[in-house]
C-alpha cells in the first residue's frame, strides 16, 4: 500500500479520488479547509506550509505521491493564490517527503479553461513566482467585473499547466526520477458546477464552452482513475502532460490546431 496526499480531498474530485484509494488499502492524507487529516487553508503562504510540515509528519516522512485536486472558481484573485501558488508552492514543499518514497509521483487537476481565454499578463506574473503582483493583477481584474475577474480562472489553470510542462523537466522532478502531469476535466458533476448545472438554461451555456460529445457531463470519478494511474508506479516515463479527460471537449474545440 502506498501513502497519498490528496487535497480538496472533503468534496468532489478529491473526494472521489481519496474514496477509491482508500477502498483499494492505500494511505490517504486528506488536506481541506475542514472535514481532513490536515485542516489548512491553501491560499495563504502559511496554509501551505502548515500543510506541507503537517502532511509530511502523519506520513512519517515518506509521501509516495501527491494528487492536487483543491481548487475554486470564483472571479476573484483568492482563486489564482489556490490553484496556481495551492498547488505549486505544496508540491514544491512536499519535494523531500517525496524524495523518500521508492516511486514518487504527483498530478494535479488542470482544467479544460486553460484553454479559454485568458489573461497573458497574469499568467507570466503567477509564472515568475510573485504571488503579490499576481494577486494585486488578479484584483485589478476584479474590480472591472466578475466577467474580467473570471480571467483569474483560466488564467489560473494555464499558468499550472505551463508550470508542470516547465517543472516536470527540472532536476526538482525528473532529475529526481519523479513524474508530474496534469489532468484536464471538462464538466464535472461536482458541487462546484452544482448551480451551473441547475438550470438547462445555464448547462446549455456551459455546453456551448465546453462541448463533450462522449458521455457528456462526467462523474467526479472519471477524473480520480487517471490522476491515480498518473500516480501510481505503473507511470515511469509520463512527464510534463496535461491530459484532457473531458468527453472531447478539448478535441473538439482545437480540432486539428495542436
Ligand atoms: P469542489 O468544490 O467539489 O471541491 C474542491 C475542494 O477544494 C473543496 O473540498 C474545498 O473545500 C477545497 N478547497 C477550496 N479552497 C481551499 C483552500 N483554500 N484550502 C484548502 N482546500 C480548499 O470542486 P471540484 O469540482 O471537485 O474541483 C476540484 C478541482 O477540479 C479544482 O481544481 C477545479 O478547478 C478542477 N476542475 C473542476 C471542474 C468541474 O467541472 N467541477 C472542471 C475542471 C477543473
Amino acid at each position: 500500500s502506498r501513502t497519498y496526499v490528496v487535497t480538496g480531498s472533503a468534496s468532489g474530485i478529491g473526494a472521489a479520488t481519496a474514496s477509491i484509494l482508500r477502498s483499494r488499502g492505500d494511505k490517504v492524507i486528506g488536506i481541506d479547509l475542514k472535514d481532513a487529516e490536515v485542516v489548512a487553508d491553501l491560499s495563504t503562504p502559511e496554509g501551505r506550509t502548515a500543510a506541507a510540515t503537517q502532511a509530511s509528519e502523519l506520513a512519517g516522512g515518506v509521501v509516495d505521491a501527491v494528487i492536487a485536486c483543491a481548487g475554486i472558481s470564483a472571479p476573484i484573485s483568492k482563486t489564482m493564490a489556490i490553484n496556481y501558488f495551492g498547488v505549486t508552492e505544496l508540491l514544491t514543499q512536499l519535494l523531500p517527503a517525496l524524495r523518500a518514497s521508492e516511486s514518487p509521483r504527483a498530478a494535479v487537476v488542470s482544467s479544460m479553461a486553460s484553454l479559454q481565454q485568458n489573461s497573458p499578463e497574469l499568467v507570466a506574473a503567477a509564472l515568475s513566482g510573485d504571488e503579490a503582483a499576481a494577486l494585486a493583477l488578479g484584483d485589478a481584474l476584479a474590480a472591472e467585473g466578475p466577467q474580467m475577474g473570471y480571467l483569474n480562472y483560466p488564467s489560473s489553470k494555464r499558468a499550472l499547466s505551463r508550470w508542470v510542462r516547465r517543472a516536470a523537466v527540472s532536476s526538482d522532478w525528473a532529475g529526481s526520477g519523479i513524474p508530474l502531469n496534469a489532468v484536464a476535466p471538462g464538466t464535472v458533476i461536482t458541487p462546484m458546477t452544482a448551480e451551473l448545472l441547475a438550470t438547462p438554461e445555464s448547462a446549455a451555456m456551459v455546453d456551448k464552452h465546453v462541448p463533450m460529445p462522449l458521455n457528456s457531463h462526467q462523474p467526479p470519478e472519471s477524473i480520480a482513475h487517471a490522476l491515480i494511474w498518473l500516480t501510481s508506479p505503473e507511470n515511469t516515463h509520463m512527464a510534463g502532460q496535461t491530459i484532457y479527460v473531458d468527453g472531447g471537449a478539448d478535441a473538439t474545440l482545437r480540432g486539428d490546431d495542436v
